[in-house]
């Protein structure tokens, strides 16, 4: 299951905690020869795609896709990099109506059992607040939260998809706050919401100020991982997760990036096309950087050293770890208005923070590939978002680690 909904409910299992070994168990790896090893290959072919399957077509004509653990409603909550900039941008936007606050009709599309931006939108003099949500349990838990708040009369809880539901009496919202952002930034839907929402939700559809987030995008860089190196074929297949990318909570010291990062995915809410979908192709050459390859040896080696190797083994395999490529890590950014934005790595170089959204990355090779200052990761990304909210979006990315 690709989504954020399943790498939240996986957390545990899908972390680099696999590699710490237990106090008395010394992890020795074989002393196999890398992927690429072979200097007169100059050109070594790496390759993923997957498919945020666990979208609306798995569950036929229930419509009831989305269901998230409590735990992960609440690390959404408690995300400090993410839900205090909501706050924020809501009262941004509540401050600059014209008629104040009270004149503003509010949207919280995806409110989940807090109804957290519906509150929060309340809070702070919204005149009237719908909130839209699709689980029937999380909806049924935001109409508790609701009351329990005394906000019952301000906010009106509706349950169901978005793309089935209307606003009583032929209203729109002045503006919609929708948190429905994955990993990979398209891989919840948002884009087929936001294209619904468009013709039937919202007064003023192409502002950018009808929107919070008004843009969403995905960044990608080439990337080096530990448990590649550590766990090698034939101990160990790869090739068994079928494009499935790894979830890494972003502060992983496990994954570290090889070149500066590059914006691949970017979905503005107030110009969503009306016919095509995003059918996104983007051709990138990274080159990897030496500083970065230096950094990333030093801290693999603390990693190593945590998960108990032998010094002489933690420093050979740093140095291996480092000088490889294992795929394309990607995670999301969110621009909420003109001057409030959300970074779930440190922008714009990549860096490891706290966050509740995950890195991805797709494991593009069997075993990890050699490289060097310099080298180049040449690859197109081919990603592929739906206008119809029944069909998963898909995503492909391949191309060539370019050695000199
Ligand atoms: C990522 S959670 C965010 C919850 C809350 N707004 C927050 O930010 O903490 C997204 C929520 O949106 C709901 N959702 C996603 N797409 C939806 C849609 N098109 N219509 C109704 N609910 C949707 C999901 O069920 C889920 O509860």
């Amino acid at each position: 299951m690709p989504t954020r909904r399943a790498a939240l409910e996986q957390l545990q299992k899908l972390t680099f905690t696999p590699f710490v070994a237990p106090a008395a168990t010394i992890l020795i790896p074989p002393p196999v020869a890398l992927a690429g090893d072979d200097e007169s290959n100059s050109m070594v072919p790496i390759s993923a795609a997957w498919s945020a399957a666990d979208g609306l077509n798995s569950l036929g004509s229930e419509k009831k896709f989305v269901s998230f653990e409590k735990s992960a409603y609440q690390a959404m909550v408690n995300d400090q990099s993410r839900t205090p900039l909501f706050e924020q941008a809501i009262i941004n936007r509540l401050n600059s109506a014209e008629g104040g606050p009270e004149s503003q009709v509010v949207l919280d599309l995806g409110t989940g059992p807090f109804a957290l931006f519906a509150v929060l939108a309340a809070k702070n003099g919204a005149g009237k607040v719908f909130a839209i949500e699709a689980s029937e349990e999380a909806a049924e838990a935001a109409r508790d939260t609701v009351k329990k708040l005394g906000y019952d009369d301000k906010i009106t809880i509706l349950e169901g998809f978005s793309t089935d539901i209307s606003l009583p009496d032929g209203m729109k919202a002045d503006f919609c706050v929708a948190e429905i952002v994955g990993s990979v930034a398209s891989e919840e839907g948002a884009y087929a919401t936001i294209l619904d929402a468009h013709k039937r939700l919202v007064k003023n559809p192409n502002d950018p100020k009808s929107w919070i987030p008004s843009r969403i995008q995905t960044y990608a860089a080439p990337a080096s991982y530990t448990l590649h190196n550590l766990f090698l074929p034939p101990a160990f297949d790869w090739t068994k997760l079928n494009g499935e990318p790894v979830r890494f909570n972003c502060r992983d010291e496990g994954l570290q990036l090889l070149s500066d990062p590059v914006l691949v995915e970017d979905i503005s809410f107030a110009n969503v096309e009306k016919d095509s979908g995003t059918s996104t192709k983007r051709e990138v050459v990274f080159s990897l950087s030496g500083d970065r390859i230096q950094k990333n040896i030093k801290s693999f080696n603390e990693e190593f050293k945590r998960g108990r190797l032998p010094k002489e083994e933690a420093e050979r395999l740093s140095i291996a770890t480092g000088n490889s490529v294992s795929g394309i890590a990607l995670w999301p950014r969110l621009i909420l208005d003109d001057s409030v934005e959300v970074n779930s790595r440190h922008y714009p170089d990549g860096g490891h923070q706290k966050s509740h959204w995950q890195t991805v990355l797709p494991i593009m090779a069997a075993t990890p590939v050699t490289v060097t200052a310099g080298d180049q990761v040449a690859v197109s990304f081919d990603f592929n978002v739906p206008i119809n909210v029944m069909k998963p979006a898909s995503y492909k990315i391949d191309g060539n680690v370019i050695r000199r």
